[in-house]
């Protein structure tokens, strides 16, 4: 596996809109993951393989060094932290903001505000830099439901058209962060297949910028 570079990726947008980016730099799977119940995925490049995970798996796999590269939502990098990652490069994808959102006529707030989202750590960090007070319930998706049921005042989630928001009787509130997805590389895998590691980003920098 040494020589190999290895690339995590998740399903869906991430992966789709990767391939054109992946193909400049002349990588190009053999497999689709969207039929293919494969999580290896052979490439083109006898020493390239594509690893398919989670989309909040991507940080870790890279982090640990389990994969050398990935790409991941910055909304997923700003939970994660970026321990033992390099960012160094924004591919412009799966663009998003993460706000907050919540019923348009805000119900009564009696004490501290209940926010239900994914992003606890973004959550926790944007509350506490405005000094306010809140209650973060965790949730693993379909926040949208919770101030529908009673269960939070508010929502932190990642909005792009508003179609969900508005589908569900819910308005953007507060801006958090804009959000696209970034290259990452595992710090040793930098050092030691720094070659191959710089000209893949060259190559993906060039087709970004096109
Ligand atoms: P999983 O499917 O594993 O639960 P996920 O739903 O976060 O994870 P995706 O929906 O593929 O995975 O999202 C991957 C990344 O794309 C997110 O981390 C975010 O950065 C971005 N993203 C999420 N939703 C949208 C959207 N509606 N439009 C554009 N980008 C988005
Ligand atoms: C994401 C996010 C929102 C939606 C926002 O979900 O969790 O629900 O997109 O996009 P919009 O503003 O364009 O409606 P996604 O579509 O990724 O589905 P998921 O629940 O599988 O993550």
């Amino acid at each position: 596996m040494n020589n190999t570079l290895t690339i995590a990726l998740s399903k869906g947008r991430i992966f789709e809109e990767t391939l054109p980016l992946l193909a400049a730099a002349g990588i190009e799977p053999v497999d689709d993951p969207e039929t293919s119940r494969k999580l290896i995925l052979d490439t083109n490049q006898q020493d390239v393989k594509l690893v398919i995970i989670r989309a909040a798996d991507v940080p870790t796999y890279v982090g640990y060094g389990a994969a050398d590269i990935g790409v991941a939502g910055k909304d997923v990098l700003m939970e994660h932290g970026g321990e033992g990652l390099y960012e160094p490069l924004d591919l412009g994808i799966a663009r998003c903001r993460l706000m907050v959102a919540g019923p348009e006529h805000g119900g009564g707030k009696q004490s501290r505000l209940r926010i239900a989202t994914k992003y606890v750590q973004s959550t926790r960090r944007f509350y506490a830099d405005r000094q306010e007070q809140v209650e973060i319930i965790k949730l693993y998706g379909s926040m949208e439901l919770a101030p529908l049921v009673g269960l939070a005042d508010r929502i932190v989630d990642v909005v792009d058209t508003g179609n969900t928001l508005k589908a569900n009787g819910l308005v953007p509130l507060e801006h958090i962060a804009d959000i696209s997805s970034r290259l990452v590389v595992n710090k040793a895998a930098m050092k030691m297949k720094h070659a191959r590691v710089t000209e893949f980003i060259a190559h993906l920098k060039t087709a970004v910028s096109a």
